[in-house]
C-alpha cells in the first residue's frame, strides 16, 4: 500500500512539472508574425527571443541608412508585441 502511495505522489509531481512547462511556453511564442519569412522562421526556431534578434538587425540596417526606428514605433505594446496599423509597411523596406 505504501508503495502505491509513493507511485501516486510521483505521478502528481510529474504532472505538475508538465503543466508548469506548458504554461511557461506561450510567453515566448510569436503571435504577431505572419508577413515576413525571416521573422516567421526565427519565431519557429526560437520564439520571440529569436524574432527580437531579427528585429534588432532590421533596426540597425535602417539606422545605417539614416532612418531611425524604435521598437515602440511599430509595436503598441512590448508585452503582447501588438503591431501598429502601419508596422508591416514600415518594416518592409528593411526586410529585403
Ligand atoms: C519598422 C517597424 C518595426 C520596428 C521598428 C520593430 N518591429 Fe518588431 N515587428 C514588426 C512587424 C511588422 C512584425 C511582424 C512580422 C511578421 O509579420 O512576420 C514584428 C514582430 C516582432 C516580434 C514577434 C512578435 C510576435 O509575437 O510575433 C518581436 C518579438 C519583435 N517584433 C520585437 C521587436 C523589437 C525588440 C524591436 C526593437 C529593437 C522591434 N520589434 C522593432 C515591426 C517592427
Amino acid at each position: 500500500m505504501s508503495q502505491m502511495r509513493w507511485t501516486m505522489g510521483l505521478m502528481a509531481a510529474v504532472m505538475l512539472a508538465g503543466s508548469a512547462a506548458a504554461t511557461a511556453a506561450p510567453v515566448n511564442n510569436c503571435t504577431q508574425s505572419r508577413e515576413f519569412e525571416q521573422v516567421k522562421a526565427a519565431c519557429k526556431e526560437g520564439g520571440r527571443k529569436a524574432a527580437k534578434r531579427v528585429m534588432k538587425a532590421a533596426v540597425r540596417r535602417a539606422r545605417a541608412q539614416g532612418t531611425k526606428l524604435k521598437c515602440k514605433g511599430c509595436h503598441e505594446n512590448l508585452d503582447s508585441w501588438a503591431l501598429t496599423a502601419d508596422a508591416v509597411e514600415k518594416l518592409r523596406p528593411w526586410m529585403q
